[in-house]
């Protein structure tokens, strides 16, 4: 080989050399990036776990707040508010009745027809539509004019149909899914929104006057003869159709719980007397806080970022407003620690609340080999052209701790509840057991994570199994109740009725 064959020969040599070394290189940084995605995939699931031992933990707290939401106003983040419900619907309520039901995303009007003795329901007419969103943060008369509007329609288009006897006024259930400190069953007074509502002129009114006043205005006669919490609703309905629901939970958009007290342990209203020696106390376990839950930076970020900041801790660990808002957030923070998004940042991904629960859900739940919802919702959703299959598995595992989570800590909260009224089996015979087994014990459950959501509904289940121990579990029926808050809310306003009385 002559010279210049040789300088040739060295020259690719070291061309290749630098090649496969940029390569190497490349490789090599690749998967340092990797490794630090992994890493806080890794830090973010240790952040969330659930162990046995925390979740008891949870239950303690949950029944310690709730005794001392009970001793004084203020004594707890848990607010343990009076509905003036102290009888539930049983089967005997009969005639034509309404439900007005606004609180989640949707808002809907509802009619119901009872024909008593236990003929269950005998219709129910449901007209569903979307909040429109400038009303989330317009004007009080803005909203209570568009829902007196929306009922005015569903009425007229009742046409000249003989749904009620001549001359009398019809009755309406108001479910109103916000914390409201009521002053009779038909009345209260909204504490502050929740779940991104922001109104002013709201908080510190009676919004069954704002609602009878927009009817007034647009010319509709008909009396509110219940206002319920989402919560009060179905536990209404839930124990019309199976008499051992003592509670009910909603996990929705927000998140919340109610159940049965005996009269005598709330204590914060010392001589209050009721007929059936018991009421539905409404818990407002969404602003519910304990050192023990789980906290992770990103839950922070979510609340600094927040219009209701330190307020909802438990919520914003739960609810459908904020679970896809989590996972964003997570992503976003692997995003700054790699490319695996592309070398471009996503616009969307960086908007706030861009992914939503729903797809948090249809991500977690993608069987298909390729995941290829999981592509398509990174695709529309947040503009991430082509995500490698591993990418698209870590996403799925983000949902999945995330979920995983928030339906561990409802079901610890559930378990909270049951520990209160002693049906945990904590406390043997005396805590609900007859002949040596548990009571049965019945909570109804609405909204589209527990409904809606299978995985998620596993883990709730699977938690409150853990919790409990298989035998006392067993005691523990779950009913999922569709349409719940409006429906008992209806049954409420016909159970309130002079013609229809009832008890617990
Ligand atoms: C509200 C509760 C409601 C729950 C579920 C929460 O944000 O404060 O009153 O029951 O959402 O809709």
């Amino acid at each position: 080989m002559g010279r210049v064959g040789l300088g040739v020969a060295v020259g690719c040599a070291v061309v290749a050399c630098t090649i496969a070394g940029l390569l190497v290189g490349r490789r090599v940084k690749s998967r340092r990036r990797w490794g630090r995605v992994v890493g806080v995939l890794r830090e973010f699931e240790q952040g969330c776990a659930t162990s046995i031992g925390r979740l008891r933990q949870v239950v303690d707290a949950m029944a310690v707040e709730m005794h001392a939401g009970l001793a004084s106003d203020g004594g707890s983040k848990l607010k343990m508010l009076l509905t003036f419900v102290d009888t539930l619907p049983n089967g005997s309520e009969k005639g034509t009745f309404y439900g007005l039901d606004l609180g989640g995303t949707n808002f809907r009007v509802l009619r119901v027809q009872l024909g008593g003795s236990r003929s269950s329901i005998l219709g129910c007419q449901v007209e569903t539509q979307p909040i429109p969103q400038h009303l989330l943060t317009g004007s009080n008369e803005e909203l209570f004019d568009f829902i007196a509007t929306r009922l005015k329609i569903f009425i007229e288009k009742e046409g000249n149909e003989d749904v009620l006897p001549l001359g009398r006024t019809r009755e309406l259930g108001f479910t109103f899914s916000f914390p409201i400190r009521q002053i009779s069953v038909s009345s209260g007074v909204l504490i502050k929104w929740t779940k991104g509502f922001s109104i002013e002129g709201t908080v510190g009114g009676d919004v069954t006057q704002f609602l009878e006043e927009a009817m007034a205005r647009v010319g509709l006669d008909m009396k509110v003869s219940a206002l319920v919490n989402d919560t009060v609703g179905t536990l209404a309905l839930s124990h019309y159709h199976d008499e051992d629901t003592i509670a009910a939970v909603i996990i929705g958009t927000g998140t919340n719980a109610c159940y049965v007290e005996r009269t005598d342990a709330i204590i914060k209203c010392q001589g209050l007397l009721t007929n059936s020696g018991g009421m539905v106390v409404n818990i407002e376990w969404g602003n519910f806080w304990s050192s023990h839950l789980p906290r992770t930076p990103y839950d922070v970020a979510l609340d600094d970022e927040s219009p209701n900041r330190n307020d909802q801790g438990f919520e914003k660990m739960i609810s459908g407003m904020y679970l896809g808002e989590i996972v964003r957030l997570v992503l976003c923070r692997m995003a700054q620690e790699s490319d695996i998004f592309g070398d471009a940042p996503a616009p969307s991904l960086a908007a706030p609340f861009s992914l939503r629960t729903p797809m948090v859900a249809a991500m977690h739940e993608d069987d298909s080999p390729d995941l290829r919802e999981v592509g398509r919702i990174l695709e529309e959703a947040l503009q991430i052209p082509v995500a490698p299959l591993k990418t698209r598995r870590l996403v799925v595992r983000v949902c999945d701790v995330v979920s995983r989570r928030a339906a561990r800590l409802a079901a610890a909260g559930i378990v909270g509840i049951l520990k209160k009224v002693g049906r945990d089996g904590s406390g043997g015979f005396a805590g609900g057991r007859s002949k040596g087994k548990p009571r049965r014990t019945v909570v109804a459950i609405e909204g589209g994570l527990y409904a809606g959501y299978a995985m998620f509904r596993e883990y709730l289940d699977e938690a409150v199994g853990e919790i409990l121990g298989e035998d006392v579990a067993q005691s523990v029926v779950f009913r999922i109740s569709e349409d719940g808050s409006g429906v008992g809310a209806a049954l409420l306003a016909a159970s309130r009725s002079p013609e229809n009385q009832s008890t617990f």
